[in-house]
């Protein structure tokens, strides 16, 4: 609040200034700006003018005054301000944040006064995530993530979800300041990597990524035979059946037949040239040992006997069928052109 007041007070002495100075003045000019901690800054007079003597003051304090050669610097800045008296121009050495603030130079001959604000901020570094825990369970835990830096000021924060900004929402909080993130009831989807973005004037830098480990499922799960949905099949089929489930860490995948469970695990069930006895429900059961969730899907397999055992050779005519067929379409056509 304080901060603010004086900065309202500066613009107004700044306007102050500027209103009775004439046009063409002069002005004066940092040698950077924004500062950054520690350098040295020297604000001079454009057009250079010569100034048999005048003062300096910041915020109004006085910094140093001069006549001819002699100089007086003020306590509040003994041993790093000084002005050529040639030019007029203060240089400033190993500013501080402090030292922020609007400069005005003043002299009675020639009858001049000028000004500017000076900004001097922090380089930041070292951008440090922490989160804790890393491993959580989907639609229960919460992720709380902090960013903080070695040094910097006047700092923003911004968040990154793999290369997306990340916007508060109910489910998504961005508080202190913006420096901590909180995400309630993560899902699957939430695990990162996140990263944070810290800028001021002077510099920006980006945090290492921080990835979640969220456990999840066994959900969504889907079984095929042979590719398919169909789940009839004639004697002496060879049958792969597949299974899959949505999970994290990966299920644990084991079959069952006519809720027998058999010794096969993982997503692969093959049946070689399959009789009438092989029909029934198939199940594979999905288990996820981190969230100690356990889902199944089953399907019905009928193994008929085949009805006609010419089939193969009907096949092979159906196909020489349409193949003859297209050789007749592409003759028709090449004769139309
Ligand atoms: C960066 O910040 C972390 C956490 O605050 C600290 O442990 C580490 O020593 C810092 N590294 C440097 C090079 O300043
Ligand atoms: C988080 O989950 C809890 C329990 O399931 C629920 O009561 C709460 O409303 C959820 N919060 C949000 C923001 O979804
Ligand atoms: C936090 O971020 C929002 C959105 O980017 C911004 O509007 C707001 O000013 C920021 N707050 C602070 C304290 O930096
Ligand atoms: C992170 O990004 C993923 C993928 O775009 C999205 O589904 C998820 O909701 C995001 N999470 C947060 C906290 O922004
Ligand atoms: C960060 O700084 C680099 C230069 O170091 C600049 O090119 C870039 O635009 C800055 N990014 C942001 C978001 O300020
Ligand atoms: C975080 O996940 C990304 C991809 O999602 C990966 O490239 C990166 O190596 C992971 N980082 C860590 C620290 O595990
Ligand atoms: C099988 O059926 C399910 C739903 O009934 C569907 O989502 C899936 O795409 C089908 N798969 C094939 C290969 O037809
Ligand atoms: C079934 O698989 C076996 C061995 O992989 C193979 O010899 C046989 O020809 C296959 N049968 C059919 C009908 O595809
Ligand atoms: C299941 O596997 C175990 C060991 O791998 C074996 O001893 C057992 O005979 C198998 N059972 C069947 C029905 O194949
Ligand atoms: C399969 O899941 C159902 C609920 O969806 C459950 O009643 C049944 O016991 C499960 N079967 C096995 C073998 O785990």
């Amino acid at each position: 609040m304080e901060k603010r007041g004086e900065g309202t007070l500066a613009i107004i002495m700044l306007a102050l200034i500027q209103g009775f100075l004439s046009t063409g003045a002069v002005e004066v000019r940092p040698s950077m700006n924004p500062a950054v901690v520690g350098a040295s800054v020297t604000l001079s007079l454009s057009p250079s003018t010569a100034l048999h003597s005048g003062s300096w003051t910041v915020g109004g304090s006085l910094i140093l005054t001069w006549t001819g050669a002699q100089q007086a610097v003020f306590p509040s800045h003994t041993g790093r301000a000084t002005v050529d008296i040639q030019t007029g121009a203060l240089t400033l050495t190993s500013v501080t944040v402090a030292d922020s603030g609007l400069y005005v130079v003043q002299s009675v001959k020639p009858q001049l006064q000028a000004g500017a604000s000076l900004s001097v901020y922090v380089l930041i570094s070292n951008v440090t995530l922490k989160a804790n825990p890393t491993d959580l369970m989907e639609f229960k835990s919460s992720a709380v993530v902090t960013c903080s830096v070695s040094s910097g000021s006047s700092l923003s924060f911004l968040w990154l979800n793999s290369s997306s900004e990340v916007t508060g929402s109910d489910r998504v909080q961005i508080t202190d300041g913006n420096s901590t993130l909180t995400i309630v009831n993560v899902t699957r989807y939430d695990q990162g990597p996140f990263r944070c973005l810290v800028i001021n004037p002077l510099s920006n830098s980006t945090s290492a990524p921080v990835n979640f480990t969220i456990n999840y499922g066994p959900d969504n799960m889907a079984l095929t035979v042979n590719g398919q949905n169909t789940t009839s099949f004639f004697v002496g089929s060879n049958l792969t059946l597949l299974c899959s489930a949505q999970s994290g860490p990966e299920a644990r995948l084991q079959w069952a037949f006519r809720g027998e469970t058999l010794n096969t695990t993982g997503p692969l069930l093959e049946l070689l040239s399959v009789s009438e006895k092989q029909s029934g429900s198939y199940s594979c059961l999905a288990s996820n040992h981190r969230t100690n969730v356990n889902r199944n899907i089953t399907t019905n397999i009928m193994v008929a006997k085949s009805p006609l055992s010419g089939s193969e050779q009907r096949r092979v005519h159906v196909g020489l069928l349409s193949l003859l067929l297209l050789v007749g379409v592409l003759s028709s056509l090449s004769g139309k052109l």
